[in-house]
């Protein structure tokens, strides 16, 4: 008989990666006020996400997720959340267009404050500091006071990502999606004049298709998707306790789900089968994902999925592989091979930033755009291989002019441009030129595979 899952039955269960807070009362509190908000999503719109989930895995149709490392409390502004939202609808019209699939739009955002660190501890300037959780948990700055856990910032991430999507939703269904200003989405500091012209390119045979389209009777007006979206939320559901406070039982269905976002995903250092966050994740019916790095062996995926998926539903359950560029030809092929073989439905993604984190010569953390594209590459290249559908991919980047990720045709960041404007709380992003590029590659190899 299968085990009794409530909201809190991870709570039994050992725990990777949670804050230590010195009052526990004020937590307790923090807790039970969290749990009185409303949700954040409707359980219908977590069932209609793993639908088209189902599409994806069924190669129908393609996920594109992507946005902060982490969010932050300073950087949030409707400028940040514009900038973002309009250099995915660019990526998902590219990606849409040449590989003639509709695109599955998540957002890291709405909620992706907390992080999982290597170490409790980190050096700054010679001096050991707890280390940086994120947001949702303590403050950046190189201070001890600042670096303790306070349990009323689960409150203000609350708050935050409600405002934060409520301005998504806006932006979606309010015009701002709409096909026919799909020359305005374009970045006003695209500086490559390439990719900006290949882009507008791309954007005035949509405008001439929306044309035609107009004069044969077909509008916004009677066929609203062309000038709506939907655009799902995620984030990686490391604090169980902020989870639970918004895991609410769906009147329609009697199932229970984190309503705090549309996806949530476990992390690679808390993904162990005894562990808490599996206990939490089997029992929401959201869709969900999984952090795949290189660590994982064949027989504890197939675990992982069975308990995570059960019932083999597709839609269900997102891998999502984070191998690094110099691994993934020897390690994932011979993942897949065995998944597939044993029938799992999957909706396989490739995370190429998390494997390639490199110290600069500077000191700075960074990406190489090279390593970057050769994993996703590769990535597309194992899937073709065995005959099996690469579903998505899962990128932190932003619509902000940073300088954080080295390399890329369009901006060709060196070492020395990481100093000009790095803004990442934590890991480093692709900035809109980087994922533009980024999606015209991926929209190549989609249209070479029709
Ligand atoms: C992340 O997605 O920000 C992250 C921490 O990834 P991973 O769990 O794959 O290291
Ligand atoms: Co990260």
């Amino acid at each position: 008989m299968e085990k009794l899952w409530t909201p809190d039955s991870w709570r039994d269960f050992p725990i990777k990666q949670q804050p230590t807070y010195e009052d526990k009362k004020k937590l307790k509190k923090v807790e039970k006020e969290l749990a009185s908000y409303p949700p954040l999503i409707f359980a219908e719109e977590a069932r209609r996400l793993k639908s088209s989930l189902a599409d994806v895995a069924n190669g129908k149709a393609f996920l594109l997720q992507g946005g902060d490392c982490a969010e932050s409390f300073n950087a949030f502004n409707a400028q940040n959340i514009k900038s973002l939202f309009q250099v995915m609808m660019q990526m998902a019209v590219i990606m849409t267009f040449s590989g003639g699939k509709p695109v599955v739009k998540v957002g890291r955002i709405a909620g992706q404050f907390a992080k999982p660190r290597s170490s409790d501890t980190e050096m700054i300037d010679g001096v050991e500091f707890p280390s940086y959780r994120g947001d949702i948990v303590n403050d950046i700055d190189a201070d001890f006071n600042a670096r303790k856990p306070n349990p009323k910032k689960l409150l203000k991430a609350y708050n935050q990502s409600a405002a934060t999507l409520n301005l998504l939703r806006a932006f979606a269904r309010g015009g701002m999606a709409d096909l026919h200003k799909v020359h305005k989405w374009n970045l006003t500091y695209m500086k490559d004049h390439t990719l900006g012209e290949k882009y507008e390119e791309l954007a005035t045979k949509i405008s001439d298709a929306l044309k035609f389209m107009e004069s044969c009777g077909i509008t916004s007006q009677n066929t609203p998707q062309l000038s709506e979206t939907v655009l799902y939320t995620s984030h990686e559901a490391l604090l169980l306790n902020y989870e639970e406070a918004l895991t609410r039982k769906d009147s329609l269905t009697g199932d229970w789900y984190d309503c705090s976002a549309h996806m949530l995903w476990i992390g690679d250092r808390t993904r162990g089968l005894e562990d808490a966050h599996i206990e939490y994740f089997r029992g929401i019916k959201n869709p969900i994902g999984c952090k795949v790095g290189p660590s994982m062996g064949e027989d504890e995926l197939i675990r992982l999925i069975d308990a995570l998926n059960p019932q083999n539903e597709a839609g269900r359950l997102n891998l999502i592989v984070r191998m690094g560029a110099s691994k993934v030809a020897d390690i994932y092929p011979k993942l897949l091979a065995r998944v597939e073989k044993e029938g799992r439905k999957i909706v396989w993604s490739c995370d190429p930033m998390h494997g390639n984190v490199e110290k600069a010569s500077n000191g700075y953390k960074t990406r190489d755009f090279a390593n970057i594209l050769s994993e996703v590459k590769q990535f597309f290249q194992i899937h073709k291989a065995q005959g099996s559908v690469a579903g998505g991919i899962h990128l932190e980047m932003t619509g902000q002019d940073v300088t954080e990720c080295t390399g890329s045709t369009s901006c060709n960041i060196t070492t020395e441009d990481l100093t000009s404007r790095y803004h990442t709380q934590c890991d480093p992003r692709l900035n809109a030129d980087q994922a533009l590029e980024l999606a015209f590659m991926i929209a190549d190899t989609m249209k070479e595979a029709r």
